[in-house]
């Protein structure tokens, strides 16, 4: 995780860091630092905890210097105090780090026998170190960075600066993505984690590859890879702009992105609707096609139809679904099977990214390996993704962020269309996928000759009409907001449901135990007597997902046995539910819907209700203690 941020131009680095550093908080949180040049010295000022205990520190000075780079800290070697804050400084030469060195232990030993003092317990610094070495014998920056890397070995992103060469900076990539934007002919230039840093002052970008370096001088910026060819990136315009990450308004972003749900699944589904036929066509999947023409919209009218074509016959021709993921990614995965094997018919496997790539998965080659991730960047499912591929088995994902790894590396690409999500808890994310994976449902479904046009239709219909749905549920917050009163005063909570609810109760569990610190478990209802019914007293609250549908009796019966046992019920179901009302001491309505449609609405009370109990305790619903929102480490 980590975000950090570079800078070398005419304004005053201090501000333009400091800024893109806000813009990467949601990359972790635990300290900050910048190191500006000032009179042909770079001075480093750190801060323990969140960005505004560096800007603190920060008030009041200027540096003219017009060179810095800054980081913002998830820690992973050592604890998140001050001195293991970036930038790590050694001698002339300060360096801050995105990943994890892998053989830190190894190399420090190394330094330590020729004479390393270190200040910190991070693996980052020994890179510092490594680099001050470096610089004996080297012409400029670049080549010192570059005598290094070899040496090195893990997933990392650096950026470089020192007084020896006080206007040069050297970026270098290899995992965690970084992003450089070119102002002014390279008089002005940011580098950064996430295109966000960068939006005020550019669209224009450039996207490191792994394993490339970039060298700036002020005048220019050159690119290599690691053995020393110069490379000619391509610049790509970004569309869109970064009032679309501001809160506007909402106190929170979190609150913010709950709403624009109905809308972002709008933008999910649309592309791939033909509105006269009311028929579902993925488009722009790209299997077999290059990636930069792809994503660049550059496809003739023919070469969409073959992309068309050629992905019906990708699922015509597949006998297994694999899906992969992580948190909530992984939780939409499991909505995904129920969508697919009732749909298609298809066999689906849905797998967690970390235990998936240790367990040497059997992957039949006639396979289809889903991956979701809003990040793109998520490491163990990136490693996942790697894996597949090297067995020869067509992947296809579902991101967010478009050209992240994930969706770079992947055969086919289907996208959230989300917009940017800031708050560390996925709430869009969840939603689009889940509106894609329909989709993707529907699509094997009809492929495979497994549904009538009439049932597409149908299905189609109803999914869009989730967005009118959904914000008829979003109209009644302030509802979500009382009942989140009750509950915030329970301890434990047991969130349950039955079918394709059961992914939805343990998405409801983990928005409560992330934003609120409760200990919240989901739990499949018919499991209930099989262990977990000995928890239920008046200390614990069960939140029960209970729409009308197939299982609604059966979960109706589960819930009446938690009941007997004496916790505290709110539940979640389709309309006036008398019955579900007389159980419970909250009852959130929901409008009908069909099964496929249902999980879309009913996620937004859980995420409102976890939203409502971690504000009033006064946590900070936006980066939740520990968390980051793009995990890179494994
Ligand atoms: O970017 P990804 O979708 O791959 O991220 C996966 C998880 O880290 C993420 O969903 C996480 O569980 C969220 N904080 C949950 O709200």
């Amino acid at each position: 995780m980590c975000g950090i941020v570079g800078y070398m131009g005419p304004k005053d680095p201090k501000d333009v860091i400091i800024h893109g550093l806000e813009t990467l908080e949601y990359r972790g949180y635990d300290s900050a630092g910048i190191s500006v040049l000032n009179q042909g010295k770079y001075e480093r000022i750190r801060a323990q905890g969140k960005l505004v205990n560096l800007k603190e520190k920060l008030e009041g000075k200027s540096f003219p210097g017009g060179v810095g780079i800054g980081h913002t800290r998830w820690a992973t070697h050592g604890a998140p105090v001050e001195k293991n804050a970036h930038p790590h400084k050694v001698y002339q030469v300060n360096i801050v780090h995105n990943g994890i060195i892998e053989n830190n232990e190894e190399l420090r030993v190394e330094l330590k026998k020729q004479g390393s003092v270190f200040e910190s317990d991070t693996d980052s610094e020994l890179v510092a170190h490594l680099v001050h070495y470096a610089n004996d014998g080297a012409n400029n920056l670049y080549e010192a960075v570059i005598k290094i890397i070899s040496k090195l070995e893990g997933a990392y992103s650096i950026l470089v600066v020192s007084e020896e060469y006080p206007d040069q900076i050297v970026a270098f990539k290899n995992g965690p993505p970084l992003v450089i934007g070119v102002c002014d002919d390279a008089r002005e230039v940011v580098i950064a984690s996430d295109i966000q840093a960068i939006m005020p002052y550019t669209k224009d970008v450039v996207y490191l590859e792994d394993n490339e370096v970039a060298f700036l001088t002020g005048e220019s910026v050159s690119y290599f890879d690691i053995e020393g060819k110069s490379l000619d990136k391509k610049v790509t315009t970004i569309k869109w702009d970064a009032e679309q990450a501001e809160k506007q308004g909402y106190e929170h972003f979190m609150l913010k992105e709950i709403y624009e749900q109905p809308r972002a699944v709008s933008a999910a589904i649309e592309p791939h609707v033909d509105a006269l036929k009311n028929t579902v066509s993925l488009k722009n999947v790209g299997f077999g096609l290059d990636y930069d023409k792809l994503i660049e919209g550059d496809l003739t009218a023919d070469e969409v139809a073959a992309d068309i074509k050629s992905t019906l016959d990708t699922f015509k021709n597949l006998e297994r679904v694999f899906i992969v993921g992580c948190g909530t990614s992984f939780y939409a995965g499991m909505v995904g099977e129920y969508y697919i094997e009732n749909l298609a018919k298809v066999p689906v496997e849905i797998e967690l990214a970390s235990e998936f790539r240790y367990r040497n998965p059997i992957i039949p080659k006639d396979s289809l390996v889903i991956f979701i991730t809003q990040s793109g960047e998520t490491a163990d499912t990136l490693a996942a993704l790697r894996q597949v591929k090297s067995e020869g088995v067509k992947t296809l994902s579902i991101c967010n962020v478009r050209r992240s790894s994930i969706d770079r590396e992947s055969d086919g690409h289907l996208y959230m269309n989300a917009g940017v999500e800031v708050g560390v808890a996925s709430t869009k994310a969840f939603v689009t996928s889940l509106a894609v994976l329909n989709l993707i449902s529907i699509s094997i479904a009809k492929a495979k000759g497994e549904i009538s046009e009439e049932k597409e239709s149908r299905l189609l219909m109803g999914l869009l009409e989730a967005p009118k749905h959904m914000d008829s549920v979003l109209a009644y917050s302030h509802f979500f907001s009382y009942a989140a009163d009750t509950l915030k005063k329970f301890k434990g909570f047991l969130y349950m449901g039955r079918g394709v609810n059961y992914p939805i109760a343990l998405e409801g569990a983990l928005k409560m135990k992330e934003l609120a610190y409760k200990h919240a478990e989901g739990y499949a209802a018919g499991e209930m007597k099989h262990g977990p019914l000995a928890l239920i007293d008046e200390k614990m609250a069960i939140v029960m997902v209970a729409p009308k549908d197939a299982l609604y009796d059966k979960t109706l019966s589960n819930l009446e046995e938690s009941k007997a046992r004496g916790g505290a019920i709110i539940s979640i179901g389709t309309g006036e539910d008398e019955q579900l009302k007389k159980l419970s001491e909250h009852y959130l309505s929901l409008p009908e819907a069909h099964w496929t449609v249902n999980p879309l609405i009913e996620v937004i009370p859980l995420q409102l209700l976890s939203y409502y109990v971690a504000d009033s305790l006064g946590n900070d619903v936006d980066r939740p203690r520990n968390l980051a929102k793009s995990v890179t480490v494994e």
